[in-house]
């Protein structure tokens, strides 16, 4: 069986209609909290996953392929095979922080605290301009961070900004740019080419449909 991780959450939806688009059986996902779901009829068996660890599953070969945000790629740094960046999971890794911080010279950032899911992106961030900064690891709704004194400024995702507006925040900068990418472990890309390269193809001619479906 071809084993194939789908990250939980915003992507989830969007991947699962993909997979059904390829005549693939994903009910499961979509009925029950079952984190295997098997399709024996098309020999694949789909992994739901939290969106940082996708990549650690295949990574490991634990899952042949997946499906996660560049965003969870870039923090984690593993070593996968990244053939296809999908239509769908457009969002930014940003730095934001109070109004007040808006058109701070950035070396009055240093030494500040920053909360964020992305402790090695931001620390590479700071870091490449010469900006101490103490980091701050939490697990979501980051934004509420700077609203409690937790922190001075966040490095977080932003989708429609909404969760930046209604919580007083501000776009400082921005880090990257981010989209769903379908991931190969690279064992499984020697091992199982044809599959993998079949799968591969059949996604790159479904993809441009992919916005106007999710
Ligand atoms: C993400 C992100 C922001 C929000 C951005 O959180 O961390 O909080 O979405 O979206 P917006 O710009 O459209 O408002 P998510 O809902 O995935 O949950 P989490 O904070 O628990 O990680």
């Amino acid at each position: 069986m071809m084993k194939i991780a789908l990250a939980k959450g915003r992507l989830l939806d969007p991947s699962i209609k993909l997979f059904e688009s390829l005549g693939y059986d994903l009910r499961g996902a979509r009925d029950s909290r079952k984190l295997v779901i098997d399709d024996a009829a098309h020999g694949a068996r789909f992994l739901i996953a939290k969106p940082m660890d996708v990549p650690i599953y295949v990574e490991y070969g634990a899952a042949d392929a997946g499906i996660v945000g560049q965003d969870a790629l870039r923090e984690g740094s593993v070593n996968v095979y990244e053939p296809l960046v999908l239509d769908y999971g457009h969002c930014r890794l940003v730095v934001a922080g109070k109004p007040e911080y808006q058109n701070a010279e950035w070396r009055l950032l240093a030494g500040l605290r920053v909360a964020t899911k992305y402790p090695r992106v931001t620390r590479q961030y700071f870091t490449a301009r010469g900006l101490s900064s103490e980091i701050i690891e939490v697990y979501g709704s980051v934004e509420l961070a700077p609203m409690v004194g937790l922190a001075d400024l966040i490095v977080d995702v932003v989708d429609t900004g909404r969760t930046l507006r209604e919580n007083g925040l501000v776009e400082l900068d921005e880090i990257f740019k981010s989209q769903a990418a379908f991931i190969v472990n690279r064992a499984a890309h020697t091992l199982r080419v044809d599959e993998i390269r079949g799968l591969i193809e059949k996604i790159d001619g479904t993809r441009t449909n992919a916005d106007e479906r999710g």
